[in-house]
C-alpha cells in the first residue's frame, strides 16, 4: 500500500487551525488543504454557483456537501497531496467525514485528528482582530499576531483585509453551527483512537511544539 500522511485539524472558528495548519505545511512538506480558502479564493461572484456557495459563507453555514465533498476529491488528487495533507475546516460533519474515510482508504486512512480546544469568548476575540492578506493568505491578528506595518503582509506587501463572514453576528453563527453539526466529530474519531487534544490558548509557538511533539510521539510523521 502507498502510505499516505492526513491530519485533520479540528476546533470551533478561530481556534487557530489555519494558523497551525501554514506552519505545519512548511514543516512537513505536505499542502493544506482549506475549503474555506478554496471556496474564497475560487468565488466567482458572477456566476449562479458562486453566489449560491457565497450565500452560504456570508451567513455563517455549511456549503452543500456534494459540492465540498467533490471539491475536496479533486483536491486530494493534485500531485502536490501525493504524501498526503493537512485537512482544515474539512470535514465538518459526518457526511464529510464517512466521504473522507472513502477517499483516504487506499492510502492507510486518516492519520491523526488534533483537536484545538479554545472558548467561545476567546474564538470571537481572535476572529474579530483577525486579518489575511488578500494575495497569498497569510493570517495576522491586529493585537495577537500584527503585522510589522499596519495593513500590509509582511511576506509578499498584499494587502490585509477583514473577512466577510468575520462580523459577530455571522461569527456566532459559525459557532452554532460547529457545536450542531462539527462537534460530532470529535465522538466520531475518539471512537477511532484518532483524536488528541490541544490547549488553543498558549501561543502561537507552543500550540505548534505541543503538536510536533503528538505527531512525533505518534510516529505518525516529523
Ligand atoms: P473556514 O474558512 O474554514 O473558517 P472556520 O472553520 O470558521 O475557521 P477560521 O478560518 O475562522 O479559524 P481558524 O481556526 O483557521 O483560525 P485562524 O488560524 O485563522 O470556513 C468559512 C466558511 O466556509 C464556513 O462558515 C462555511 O460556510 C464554508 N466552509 C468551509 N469548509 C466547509 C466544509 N467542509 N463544508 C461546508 N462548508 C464549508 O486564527 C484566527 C485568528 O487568531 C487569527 O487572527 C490568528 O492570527 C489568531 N491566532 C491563531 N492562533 C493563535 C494563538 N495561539 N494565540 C493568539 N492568536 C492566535
Amino acid at each position: 500500500m502507498n502510505r499516505r500522511i492526513y491530519f485533520v485539524l479540528l476546533g470551533v472558528p478561530g481556534a487557530g487551525k489555519g494558523t497551525q495548519a501554514k506552519l505545519l505545511e512548511k514543516r512537513l512538506g505536505l499542502p493544506q488543504v482549506s475549503t474555506g480558502d478554496i471556496f474564497r479564493h475560487n468565488l466567482n461572484s458572477t456566476t449562479a454557483s458562486g453566489l449560491l456557495i457565497k450565500s452560504y459563507m456570508d451567513r455563517g453555514e455549511l456549503v452543500p456537501d456534494e459540492v465540498t465533498i467533490r471539491m475536496v476529491e479533486d483536491r486530494l488528487r493534485l500531485p502536490d497531496a501525493a504524501g498526503g495533507a493537512i485537512l482544515d475546516g474539512f470535514p465538518r460533519n459526518l457526511v464529510q467525514a464517512e466521504a473522507l474515510d472513502r477517499m483516504t482508504a487506499p492510502y492507510g486512512g486518516v492519520s491523526l485528528v488534533p483537536l484545538i480546544h479554545l472558548s467561545d469568548e476567546e474564538a470571537m476575540q481572535r476572529i474579530t482582530g483577525r486579518r489575511v492578506c488578500r494575495s497569498c493568505g497569510a493570517v495576522y491578528h491586529v493585537e495577537y499576531n500584527p503585522s510589522r506595518i499596519d495593513g500590509v503582509c509582511d511576506v509578499d506587501g498584499g494587502e490585509l483585509y477583514q473577512r466577510d463572514d468575520d462580523k459577530p453576528e455571522t461569527v456566532r453563527n459559525r459557532l452554532y453551527v460547529y457545536y450542531k453539526q462539527t462537534s460530532q466529530l470529535i465522538g466520531y474519531y475518539y471512537a477511532k483512537g484518532m483524536l488528541v487534544e490541544i490547549d488553543g490558548r498558549q501561543s502561537i509557538e507552543q500550540v505548534q511544539s505541543e503538536l510536533i511533539a503528538l505527531l512525533a510521539e505518534k510516529e505518525v510523521a516529523v
